[in-house]
């Protein structure tokens, strides 16, 4: 029987490729650089599958061009690259890659977060410059990060892993989400519940970790920045639109927030140019990027992907009821 036609928009890592020849006719973009969507186009005209990333936009243009399409398997836990009801619409299953990469993605938060207390990033450019004079007291003094107070905006398994390794800087952690937590898991975690604006009112350091949706979209504007003490950091590792740079920028420039930390932006790969302040640390969307979680991610895909080829149920369909119709 004729094998699948499947393309996936990177060349993804060997452990996924191996799983997709076994069962897939592959074809692969292989070029660094992200592929034109027009090329993506040309390509998907006669394939079943796809495997892409979340820099490759799947709406109703995207769709038409793939007439034959059965499955869009994201290599992201975030899907608003995906319109999820478009492809519900023409029968295409979406799926996405949830719980492999909470741990690393964590990590990350943390590293932001030390990383624009404790101004490495400026202390580090010092000291490659050759400019560096010595120890001095009041050298590039940044904040103290233990036994402050942890916001965390968006306690779901991201937020929850963040909040898990605040204990080792015995931190205080209260958290908002638009549904609290169970209370065994407030206990176990040690952390407390509060409303949006309480938390603002309260926390040293807030940890962004929402998906981007309709409401979450600009979450983070002029009057929230606002509510922050003015000692107080941001860390956003969840979506660029959800805060606003143009009123994170207004806010960091009159010191209304002490300095922000950053994985992602509202229009990748443009970085706003206010935002390339000292007091802001600037990361490339790097949060899920160690070696082990990315190719978890790309495997954990493309199973999606075999999974419907085998005539079963993909593990992380997003959009179940275009099974249930056929
Ligand atoms: C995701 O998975 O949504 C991240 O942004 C990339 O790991």
């Amino acid at each position: 029987m004729a094998k699948p036609k499947v393309y996936s928009t990177h060349q993804l890592f060997e452990p996924a490729r191996k799983i997709l020849a076994a069962s897939c006719e592959m074809q692969y973009w292989t070029d660094s650089e992200r592929p034109p969507r027009e090329e993506v186009f040309r390509r998907v005209k006669d394939k079943e599958g796809l495997v892409c990333l979340l820099t490759e936009k799947i709406n109703d243009e995207f769709l038409r061009a793939a007439p034959k399409l059965r499955i869009a398997s994201n290599v992201a836990v975030g899907y608003d690259n995906i319109d999820v009801d478009a492809c519900t619409k023409r029968g295409v299953v979406a799926t996405n890659t949830p719980g492999v990469l909470d741990e690393t993605t964590a990590d990350f938060a943390w590293t932001l977060l030390l990383a624009v207390a404790r101004r490495l990033s400026e202390g580090e450019a010092l000291a490659r410059s050759g400019n560096w004079k010595g120890w001095n007291l009041d050298q590039l003094c940044g904040a103290d990060v233990w036994g402050k107070t942890l916001g965390v905006v968006g306690f779901g398994r991201i937020g929850r892993a963040v909040a898990r390794r605040a204990a080792g800087f015995q931190m205080k952690v209260i958290y908002t989400d638009a549904v609290r937590a169970a209370e065994d898991v407030e206990r176990s975690l040690n952390v407390e519940f509060r409303d949006m604006n309480a938390l603002l009112a309260e926390a040293d350091f807030i940890s962004v970790h929402v998906p981007l949706l309709p409401e979450t979209r600009g979450l983070f504007d002029a009057p929230k920045f606002l509510r922050m003490k003015p000692n107080a950091f941001l860390i956003n590792t969840s979506r660029g639109p959800v805060v606003e740079e143009a009123a994170l920028v207004a806010a960091l420039e009159s010191n209304k927030i002490a300095g922000a930390a950053l994985d992602v932006y509202e229009n990748e790969p443009f970085i706003h140019p206010g935002l390339k302040r000292t007091n802001v640390v600037l990361a490339p969307h790097l949060a899920s990027a160690s070696i082990e979680t990315r190719t978890k991610m790309a495997v954990m895909a493309v199973n999606n992907v075999v999974t419907l080829f085998n005539g079963k149920r993909p593990m992380n369909i997003l959009n179940p009821d275009v099974l249930r119709k056929t």
